[in-house]
């Protein structure tokens, strides 16, 4: 099964993009993650993400498109994948729909995890991650077992950069500009399934379970 999450940030992918992935055995690729990894391990990747991602702003086509087609056609993903965070632009969704035909294959859903607004301030400020294995939690809704420490791999815990309330403001905006054109662009390929994210997390799984079978 080969799907891609859609939703503004903070409305859930990559919470619901790990269930997925731990059901249906298949890889959880999140370019965010992919990018932050070489934010930290000092990659040139990593600092030319890093300058845009600060502000906000998304990592350039040209650099995005070819690092995640690259990563779908490694041995892992032979059996299909969950995309977190990519697409983003219809320039990237038009990209992955060209490489993927040019083998005979196609996206199988695009969900959407719809989240107003007004919820994703507060459930930024909340998040913690863990910039060793990607794992994110949330003060109130999914906290660690022991304060600010991963659950996974005991790293410690941290705010990300970029969700300082102004900087989650600046995102939104993004998002409504350049990634939410693809949720008609989706519809329009007949496959794309929305859920409603503002449920508790679980319920949310639930509805994308119904969806997938
Ligand atoms: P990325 O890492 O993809 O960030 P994002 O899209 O802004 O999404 P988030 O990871 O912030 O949110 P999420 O939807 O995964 O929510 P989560 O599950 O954590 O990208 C970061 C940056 O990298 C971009 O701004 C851009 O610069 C760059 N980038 C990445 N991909 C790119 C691309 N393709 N092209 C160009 N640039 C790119 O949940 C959020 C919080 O809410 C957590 O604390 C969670 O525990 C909690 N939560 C989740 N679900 C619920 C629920 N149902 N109820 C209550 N709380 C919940
Ligand atoms: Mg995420």
């Amino acid at each position: 099964m080969k799907l891609v999450m859609l939703g503004a940030p903070g409305a859930g992918k990559g919470t619901q993009a790990k269930r997925i992935a731990a059901k249906y055995q298949i890889p959880h690729i999140s370019t965010g993650d992919i990018f932050r990894a070489n934010i930290k391990a000092g990659t040139e990747l990593g600092m030319k993400a890093k300058s845009y991602m600060d502000q906000g702003q998304l990592v350039p086509d040209e650099v995005t498109i070819g690092m995640l087609l690259d990563r779908i056609s490694q041995d892992d993903c032979a059996g299909g994948y969950v995309l977190d965070g990519f697409p983003r632009t219809i320039p990237q969704a038009e990209s992955l729909t060209k490489a993927l035909a040019s083998r005979g294959e196609k996206l199988d859903y695009a969900v959407n995890v719809d989240v107003p607004d007004e919820n994703i301030v507060t459930r930024m400020s909340g998040r913690r991650a863990c910039l060793g294995c990607g794992a994110t939690y949330h003060i109130v809704y999914n906290a660690p077992k022991k304060e600010g420490i991963c659950d996974v791999c005991g790293e410690k815990l941290v705010l990300r950069d970029d969700d300082k309330p102004e900087t989650v403001q600046k995102r939104l905006a993004v998002y409504h500009d350049q990634t939410q054109p693809l949720i008609d662009y989706y519809k329009q390929e007949g496959i794309l399934a929305e859920v409603d994210g503002t449920q508790d997390m679980d319920k949310v799984f639930q509805d994308i379970v119904k969806i997938l079978g």
